[in-house]
């Protein structure tokens, strides 16, 4: 297993409500009890169930909160936005920022992912910065060039110091949500990148994510730039999710 602390957090994308959201909770939390402490466990819940998800992981310190996007502004005038301090106020720990839904879907650019890293880490928070490409930029052979292009975009003006606590998670487009997880060492090619991009990034954790399930999660570990995963699907069940993790951290 890599030297860094590996980390797993469940992407829910737009499911579940505060009712569902304690349920799985409830299932949950005894199963990750039992995963090496070594692992760090996050859940990304709707805004709408940050509360609740809040107020039922408060007995236990051992599943973080995330977020799935933010503002990148204080606050104001920004009809159906979501500020840092507003996350800041429910525990939340990471907030996921440039998710290839969000940038195809809400048009976000690279600048305005990047205004929300600074606006994140200014909060405390940790951003999990999804990079990736699309099935054709990969089959043109510029796969890397573009996910560099895209950390540059957003990370460029970020100082050393503020980079080095930065999560980034490698996210190949074609890969999620559609079954057909990336080949491990196509994956590790691209985290190798990542990491040899800047001096900054040396010991950060990059994560894999795009059709991580339990039994591929374990081969994405094995490699030395992959420290865990970003989890859309396989997170949403409580089981599933804690088999995903155990497996991959036990290999
Ligand atoms: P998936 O989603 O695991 O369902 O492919 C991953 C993600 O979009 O973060």
């Amino acid at each position: 297993m890599n030297r860094r602390a590996p980390l797993f957090v469940g992407n829910w994308k737009m499911n579940k409500n505060a009712s569902q959201t304690r349920s799985f909770i409830e299932a949950f939390l005894p199963l990750a009890e039992k995963i090496s402490a070594r692992v760090d466990i996050a859940i990304a819940p709707p805004f709408t169930a940050l509360a609740a998800a809040a107020a039922a992981l408060a007995a236990s310190s051992r599943v973080a909160l995330a977020a799935q996007t933010m503002s990148e502004y204080g606050e104001g005038a920004y009809t159906g936005e979501i500020a840092a301090s507003m996350l800041a106020e429910f525990q939340v720990s990471y907030v996921i920022l440039g998710h290839s839904e969000r940038r195809l879907y809400q048009h976000e650019s690279d600048l305005a992912i990047g205004a929300k890293v600074r606006a994140a880490l200014a909060a405390g928070m940790k951003p999990i910065l999804a990079v990736g490409e699309s099935l054709a930029v990969r089959e043109e052979g510029n796969a890397v060039a573009h996910v560099l292009a895209q950390l540059e975009g957003a990370l460029g003006e970020l100082s050393d110091d503020r980079a080095a606590q930065v999560v980034i998670a490698y996210e190949p487009i074609w890969a999620i949500g559609t079954g057909k997880n990336c080949d491990r060492d196509q994956a590790q090619e691209i985290a190798h990148a990542i990491r040899g991009s800047r001096g900054a990034f040396a010991e950060i954790p990059i994560l894999y994510g795009g059709s991580m399930k339990p039994e591929n999660a374990s081969a994405y570990l094995q490699m030395p730039d992959i420290d865990g995963g970003l989890v859309g699907g396989a997170s949403l069940d409580p089981a599933s999710f804690a088999a995903l993790i155990t497996g991959a951290v036990a290999a």
